[in-house]
């Protein structure tokens, strides 16, 4: 018998084995964040008792995303994953959610345009290892984060994505904070960036900011993380993040179709530079 339950703490050991079975790269502590950002966002999907599936949702106010739906190979195609999504909507519109996005592998696709998810945008996502640090030429614009510039780049963050995600983006700052990177003055941010460890590769990514801060703090990560194998999910809509990244040897590894179901959440791609992950765009 089917049964879709709510995720704890203890279904920690089930996400990792699907995220090793599906290839994926996140890490214990993703789950652990994901489970800390929405304590009652997460689902699994048990089989006689046997836990094959899991998703999760994070609510950011009247946007949600859906990430982390996964279900054992050996399972697939006989509806889990549809009732995973059909209980974790549910629950979103009983808390009030207007508009829910997601990042699409094109396994995921079919059902969730069965479910009424339209696409938005692409992002394209590069993996490579980082070539040596390249000379800095004049004064470096990318610098250490003050503790004035939290605040200011989760404001950032509010205006580019249209989503206020500040408490992702606190948590990563808090998890990582030596991967906090801003340009501007003190207060003032331009631009940030931040990264974290992955299973197969660090993921370089929120960068977000404008046409200087972008370009300059995704060259700041190239320097710092010189020799590393590392991911970055870059919008199809802003060429010169790809340019960039290509330059440095990268390579478009697979497409994830951003996809949403309700009021459309009004983002600037091109003030995206590397994404944050498919979890939470
Ligand atoms: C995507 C995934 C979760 C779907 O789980 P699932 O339990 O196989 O899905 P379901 O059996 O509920 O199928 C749901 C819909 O998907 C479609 N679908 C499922 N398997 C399919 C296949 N092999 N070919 C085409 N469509 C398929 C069907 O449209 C189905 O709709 P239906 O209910 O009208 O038949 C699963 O394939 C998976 O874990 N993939 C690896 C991880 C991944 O890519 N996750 C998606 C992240 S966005």
């Amino acid at each position: 018998m089917l049964d879709i339950r709510p995720m704890t703490i203890g279904d920690l050991a089930l996400g990792r084995r699907l995220v090793a079975q599906a290839g994926w790269n996140q890490l214990e502590a993703d789950w652990r964040r994901q489970m800390e950002l929405q304590p009652d966002g997460g689902f699994v999907a048990e089989l006689d008792g046997v836990g094959v599936g899991t998703v999760t949702t994070c609510r950011f106010g009247p946007v949600a995303w859906i990430a982390m739906m996964l279900v054992d190979e050996a399972y697939r195609g006989r509806g889990i994953g549809r009732a995973l999504m059909v209980r974790a909507l549910e629950s979103l519109n009983a808390n009030g959610v207007r508009s829910v996005r997601l990042d699409a592998t094109p396994l995921g696709r079919p059902l969730y345009e069965s479910l009424g998810f339209v696409a938005e945008a692409t992002f394209d996502r590069y993996r490579g290892v980082l070539p040596p640090a390249a000379e800095q030429s004049g004064e470096p614009m990318a610098r250490k984060a003050d503790p004035l510039d939290l605040d200011a780049a989760i404001a950032l963050d509010r205006e580019v994505t249209g989503t206020d995600r500040g408490r992702l983006i606190r948590s990563l700052a808090d998890e990582h904070p030596d991967s906090l990177r801003v340009a501007g003055e003190p207060g003032r941010v331009a631009g940030f960036l931040l990264s974290r460890p992955g299973r197969s590769a660090r993921q370089i990514g929120p960068c977000l900011g404008d046409e200087r801060a972008g370009p300059a703090l995704l060259a700041d990560a190239r320097s710092r993380y010189a020799g590393e194998a590392v991911i970055l999910d870059v919008p199809a809509a802003n060429a010169p993040a790809a340019a960039q990244v290509r330059s440095w040897g990268l390579r478009a590894e697979r497409e994830l179709l951003r996809m949403g179901r309700g009021p459309r959440v009004a983002e600037d791609p091109r003030r995206i530079w590397a994404g944050s992950g498919p979890e939470k765009g």
